[in-house]
């Protein structure tokens, strides 16, 4: 025991030993409360609602990553019945991913949905069958999170339509999903508030939006500047989202009831996702060495993906979103200004409303009638093989591929139709969410 040194130490007045650190906070006290002060700022604001979510039903597009991921759990905890709208039902990823979602939230009503919205008949298959139903099922909330933006320099890419991808993913799709359901939306009970959340971007202010060229096949891709599509594809889903307001609005209910279904934009402000990394890495792997070298400052302004899902839950959970008139712009909890005039434009609304709808009309001709050549093609050339006697070993019963087709085939059956079991290796037992009436 070194009693002299414990001795000395007890014998020093305290401020001998205030006197070092004193000097350090004196002299870098300043920075680190500066630092504290902004990075609380780029945090952004924290939702305070809170609000009983058990017996809702959320659908949710994006809900597998970044911020609808966040908003997910979040209103998972709370009780709320999720409907995840994914691209496939059979990745492994989405089988794990409810799987932990379940046991993280402790709540088994996280279902999903195969709905591919880079397929627009995807899109009308998931949605038709949702609204095939009497009586109605419950819906008290939409959250349109699923968002692609491609980085710069890099090539147009289309959807499986043949459309620009962040536009077909971003606008179309969402517009498409939202048009078909919309009888189902407004028939939900008087006294059932609907919420219709659409994550949009501050870019949309540099949206470059021409209605007679939305995807930029007449004047070039501009992949120096892609924002300006992934802009446009925001700004027109503003738009469409007033639009959808107004037109919920003078619906008549047949019970003569006011219109409950509230549509609401949500600017969640910078944050820390993948779709902000492929951008600022200009979806390179030099540039992701950059990024991972800059990573502190990126950490620094970047909002986490919880802190991007705030504005979010709180157009989800505030009841004073309800008041006044729907149809608006959120960003940091609270209304804001549109920047940009055809927001409001009703005329605007209008032509990019029929616009819109004949595209996707148009669109969806075209795919279904390309997907029937492809189908007749590839039934002429099986037959054509057959005739050849050439029946390749692979396809034989008996054959490597043909066991694990029925593996997989057996996987999916298990998947979908056993009943819980804590035994059972296939923990998710059902990803289809029930018919609710
Ligand atoms: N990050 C930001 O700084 C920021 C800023 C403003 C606005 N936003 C908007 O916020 C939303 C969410 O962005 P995020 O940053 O969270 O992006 P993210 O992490 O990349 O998530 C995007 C989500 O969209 C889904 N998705 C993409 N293409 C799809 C398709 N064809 N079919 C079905 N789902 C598809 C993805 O599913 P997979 O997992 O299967 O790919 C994923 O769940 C987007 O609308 C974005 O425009 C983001």
């Amino acid at each position: 025991m070194p009693v002299p040194w414990v001795q000395y130490v007890l014998d020093e007045p305290l401020s001998v030993y205030l006197q070092g650190p004193w000097s350090y906070i004196r002299s870098y006290g300043i920075y680190a409360g500066a630092a504290f002060l902004a990075r609380k700022y780029f945090a952004g604001s924290t939702n305070t609602w809170e609000r009983n979510m058990h017996g809702k039903v959320v659908m949710v597009t994006g809900g597998t990553s970044g911020i609808g991921a966040a908003v997910v759990e979040d209103l998972a905890r709370r009780g709320a019945q999720i409907v995840l709208l994914v691209r496939s039902l059979s990745d492994e990823f989405t089988v794990d991913y409810i799987t932990d979602l379940r046991a993280r939230t402790d709540n088994q009503l996280i279902y999903a949905e195969a709905c591919d919205l880079a397929d627009l008949s995807s899109v009308r298959k998931f949605a038709t069958k949702w609204i095939d139903n009497a009586p109605v099922r419950r819906l008290d909330m939409v959250i349109c999170a699923a968002g692609v933006a491609t980085p710069p320099f890099k090539e147009r890419r289309v959807t499986r339509d043949g459309v620009e991808e962040q536009w077909g993913v971003n606008y179309l799709a969402h517009t498409h999903l939202l048009n078909i359901l919309s009888p189902a939306l407004r028939a939900q009970p008087a006294d059932r508030d609907v919420r219709v959340i659409l994550l949009t971007c501050a870019a949309y202010v540099l949206a470059d939006l021409d209605l007679a060229d939305f995807d930029f096949q007449k004047r070039g891709y501009p992949s120096s500047r892609p924002w300006r599509v992934y802009g446009a594809s925001k700004l027109a889903l503003m738009t469409y989202g007033a639009e959808l307001q107004r037109r919920c609005d003078v619906y008549e209910r047949p019970d003569k009831n006011p219109n409950k279904v509230r549509v609401m934009m949500v600017d969640p402000g910078l944050i820390r996702t993948s779709l902000t990394r492929r951008f600022l890495t200009f979806g390179s792997l030099f540039g992701l060495l950059i990024y991972l070298l800059t990573w502190l400052f990126w950490a620094f302004i970047l909002k986490t993906p919880l802190g991007g899902a705030q504005p979010v839950l709180h157009c989800a959970m505030s009841p004073e979103v309800l008041q006044g008139e729907g149809g608006k712009l959120f960003g940091e909890c609270r209304e804001k200004k549109a920047q940009r005039k055809e927001v409001e434009d009703r005329g605007f609304a209008t032509a990019l409303w029929e616009v819109t709808e004949k595209e996707v009309k148009a669109l969806e001709v075209r795919s279904t009638l390309e997907k029937k050549k492809a189908e007749k093609a590839e039934k002429v050339a099986e037959k054509k093989e057959a005739k050849k006697g050439k029946l390749s070993y692979m396809n034989m019963p008996g054959s490597p591929s043909e066991a694990s087709r029925i593996w997989y085939k057996t996987f999916r059956y298990k998947l979908m139709n056993e009943a819980p079991s804590h035994n059972s290796a296939f923990k998710v037992y059902s990803l289809h969410a029930p018919v609710f009436p």
